[in-house]
């Protein structure tokens, strides 16, 4: 029986990775759960799957009091408290943002395993990351479906015989294209594809969220930039692809459903029976795949990100975060997000040593210049 934490447990991958365990309770137990605000669905999900820990930003005595013989944990130090625990065997980091960052390295130097969907703790603190993984033996699978199915087309494979790796992108709403004119929030949050939490969904739409998923792919796979391709796949089918030095390409495909990719990291490394949907290739009628343009503004932030590190990716992470919380708030427009980016990453001085309390301090900074930039 494997003893799991959500990071996140109310969110879309929260909820999935809770049906992943519901059908599998013969293997899974839910040891831990976190989240932010929405004590409704965290009631339920304390009802049915009675974890040992709950996690709460804030302390809220009278939610408490209804659950008796679960511990409550709140604050920063209670998350990292509950991910170093001994017995927790997997820890699945779903909460957008960096704000996780201390707890993941908490359990990073315990050497646990974690399944890994928040990309922005790669994308800000992978080079503090990576190196501790190695060092305290610790494990990262990743959640995300393009790193999980680059991860399984893996297995097995040399490293000196990887020639590329191949992200795949449905294109968001808008085709992977910025589309002309003023968009409305409604369209933007239209995602044809997967249901996903408003963060991710916006930054599917403007690509931002496949500029972060390359700089993740080179701290998960140790590939420079120009070894990693992004190939726009509406239908989302391909998640991933390893091309190896012989031209041969291994691809993993699946339906576009993220319980595959969590189920795959929870019964990781064996694979167990799964009831729901797979691919019925008499419905497929056409896969398409094209190259998507490595001088549009959001790959070439992706490369800039790789070649710079220390504050850039930082930076762009937390500009980006602001610039779409503005964008939800109604401030700006959709098309203002990349121009933003565009802006304030013109004017940055990389700082090339960054450490863990430096990642908090130029995350703020630049929250305060995305404001700043935008006039509120
Ligand atoms: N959704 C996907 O298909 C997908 C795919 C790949 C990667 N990812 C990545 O996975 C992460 C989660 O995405 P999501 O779509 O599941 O997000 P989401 O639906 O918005 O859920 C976010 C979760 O994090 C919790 N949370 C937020 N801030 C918190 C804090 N400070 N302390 C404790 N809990 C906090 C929320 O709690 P409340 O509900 O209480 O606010 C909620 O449970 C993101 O980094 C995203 O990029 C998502």
């Amino acid at each position: 029986m494997k003893n799991i934490i959500i990071l996140g447990s109310t969110g879309t991958i929260g909820e999935s990775t809770l049906e992943v365990i519901r059908r599998g309770k013969d293997r899974f137990r839910v040891f831990g759960i976190a989240c932010r605000r929405r004590k409704d669905i965290l009631a339920e999900q304390i009802k049915e799957f009675r974890p040992e820990y709950v996690y709460l930003e804030r302390k809220d005595a009278g939610f408490e009091k209804k659950f008796s013989g679960i511990r409550f944990l709140y604050g920063a130090g209670g998350m990292e408290e509950m991910v170093q625990m001994k017995k927790a065997d997997i820890i699945v980091c779903a909460i957008p943002g960096i704000s996780t960052l201390k707890a993941t390295i908490a359990a990073v130097k315990q050497g646990k395993t974690l399944g890994l969907a928040t990309k922005e703790i790669l994308v800000a603190a992978g080079h503090i990351i990576i190196p501790l993984v190695r060092k305290h033996h610790a494990c990262i699978l990743p959640v995300d479906s393009e790193h999980n199915a680059v991860f399984q087309a893996l297995e097995g494979v040399r490293e000196r015989d990887i020639h590329r790796i191949y992200l795949t992108a449905s294109g968001g709403p808008f085709g992977g294209r910025p589309p002309a004119g003023r968009v409305k929030l409604e369209d933007v949050l239209k995602h044809p594809v997967w249901k996903m939490g408003r963060k991710i969904t916006v930054d599917s739409a403007t690509m931002m969220n496949k500029a972060f998923e390359i700089i993740e792919a080179h701290y998960l796979f140790g590939m420079p930039a120009d070894k990693i391709d992004v190939l726009i796949h509406p239908e989302a089918v391909i998640h991933g692809m390893v091309e190896l030095k012989d031209g041969t390409i291994k691809a993993v495909l699946s339906v576009p459903d993220m319980k595959l990719p969590i189920k795959f990291v929870l019964d990781y490394p064996h694979r167990n029976e799964m009831s729901w949907q797979k691919i019925d290739f008499a419905r497929i009628n056409n896969l398409t795949l094209f190259p998507a343009d490595r001088n549009s503004v959001w790959f070439s932030l992706a490369i800039r990100a790789i070649k710079e590190k220390g504050s850039f990716p930082v930076v762009l992470n937390a500009a980006n975060e602001e610039a779409v919380n503005l964008f939800l708030e109604g401030k700006i427009e959709f098309n203002d997000i990349l121009n933003i980016l565009q802006e304030v990453l013109s004017d940055c001085k990389v700082q090339k040593e960054v450490l863990v309390d430096d990642i908090f301090r130029i995350h703020e900074q630049a929250r305060q210049d995305v404001r700043k930039l935008a006039g509120v």
